[in-house]
């Protein structure tokens, strides 16, 4: 059974046909990196406008490269939400009209299970599937949530942010420091020329859930910092750089970066990795997981991936492979195959929601 899911939240217009929930025939991702890099950071308007252009030639090319008509289709799912509203109008309204037309019914996904699925499909596929319950740490730019799995995709938020995501502190400290966006890969090549130690940062304790987040406190201790250390000329030649050069490579921005703003980028790494980890570990020994599931963008994180595999803990920890870290539509699929298996169809007067949360949809 064929699943085509479009996927439009953010900046990145994708588009994938999954058969019977597992199997990826097709994957394809107009991203819009260069269009936002620019501004340092995504331009709702601008996202909205690139989609439109993007999402017709996307689908028909997810449905050439698996080689499906409309007719072999058993659902076409979209995100729903949560996201730019503008963005996820577009996708979502051309899944509508593509139902409409061709009678097969629509399916609708919230992104944030989307990712969960990325890494409940993919290890499916091995020999240490997701056992139940599990505890999801879904990291991205736009989410640093905790969620208890239960058997039967049944989620409850056990943390969560109380500011920025932890992708939104990648992206923004790079940008602070003269990167470009999004910042997380950038910072993430660069982290392990520095020393990890050098800067020591602390995160305030949380008053009311222990296992909510904070990061913003984080951002604004590296701006304090690079205040002390008269580091401006060298934002200042990054910045140039960048005009010059949208996306240097990692001997260019080697060049451009002294020894100290490397260990400043390999402690704060350290620290988010750090923060990350010790409350998922936390949330897991309380709700007894069985396995835990890191998903999303920031998931792509080499030191994030390390630092899990060597932590020793008591149950497995499973990573998407990167191609389906950040936005993707085959997750979207993944996300919909048992919501297609139950039946739980939507209707085409479903609408866009910006701040949908989990558990809400279906
Ligand atoms: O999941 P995603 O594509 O979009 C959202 O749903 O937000 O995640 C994008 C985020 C960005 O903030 C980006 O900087 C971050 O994921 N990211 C990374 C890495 N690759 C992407 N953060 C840290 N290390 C990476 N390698
Ligand atoms: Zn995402």
């Amino acid at each position: 059974m064929r699943i085509l899911a479009i996927e439009s939240s953010c900046d990145e217009t994708a588009a994938a046909v999954v058969e019977d929930g597992r199997t990826v025939l097709s994957s394809v991702v107009a991203s819009q990196m260069v269009t936002h890099g620019k501004y340092g950071g995504v331009v709702p308007e601008l996202a909205s406008r690139e989609h439109l252009r993007a999402v017709v030639p996307v689908v028909r090319e997810a449905l050439d490269l698996s080689r499906t008509r409309l007719a072999d289709l058993a659902a076409i799912a979209a995100t729903v939400g949560p996201g730019l509203v503008g963005s996820l109008l577009v996708g979502l309204t051309y899944a509508k009209s593509l139902s409409f037309s061709s009678g097969v019914p629509l399916i609708a996904v919230n992104h944030i299970e989307g990712h969960i699925h990325a890494v409940i499909m993919e290890a499916g596929r091995t020999a240490t599937p997701v056992e139940y319950p599990a505890l999801a740490l879904v990291v991205s730019g736009g989410h640093t949530h905790l969620f208890e799995v239960r058997a039967g995709f049944q989620y409850r938020l056990l943390g969560k942010t109380r500011d920025d995501a932890a992708g939104e502190a990648f992206d923004k400290v790079a940008k602070l420091l003269g990167f470009g966006y999004p910042g997380g890969p950038i910072v993430d090549r660069l982290a392990p020329h520095g020393d990890s130690s050098a800067v020591r940062f602390t995160f305030a304790r949380m008053k009311g859930n222990a296992l909510d987040f904070s990061f913003s406190g984080l951002k604004t201790a590296v701006l304090r910092w690079v205040e002390a250390h008269d580091m401006g000329a060298a934002i200042a030649a990054r910045r140039v750089l960048l005009r010059g050069c949208p996306q240097p490579d990692d001997g260019q921005w080697l060049a451009a970066t002294p020894r100290r703003t490397l260990d400043l980028l390999a402690s704060f790494q350290h620290a988010v990795i750090h923060e990350l980890l010790t409350r998922a570990a936390a949330a897991a020994e309380t709700m007894g997981a069985r396995t835990l599931i890191i998903a999303g963008g920031v998931a792509c994180n080499s030191g994030l991936r390390r630092a899990a595999q060597s932590a020793a803990l008591p149950y497995p920890v499973c990573f998407p492979t990167p191609g389906l870290s950040t936005d993707n539509a085959a997750m979207i699929a993944a996300a919909a195959f048992p919501k297609l298996a139950r039946g739980e169809f939507a209707s085409l007067e479903i609408a866009a929601q910006a701040n949908l949360t989990l558990a809400q949809v279906g």
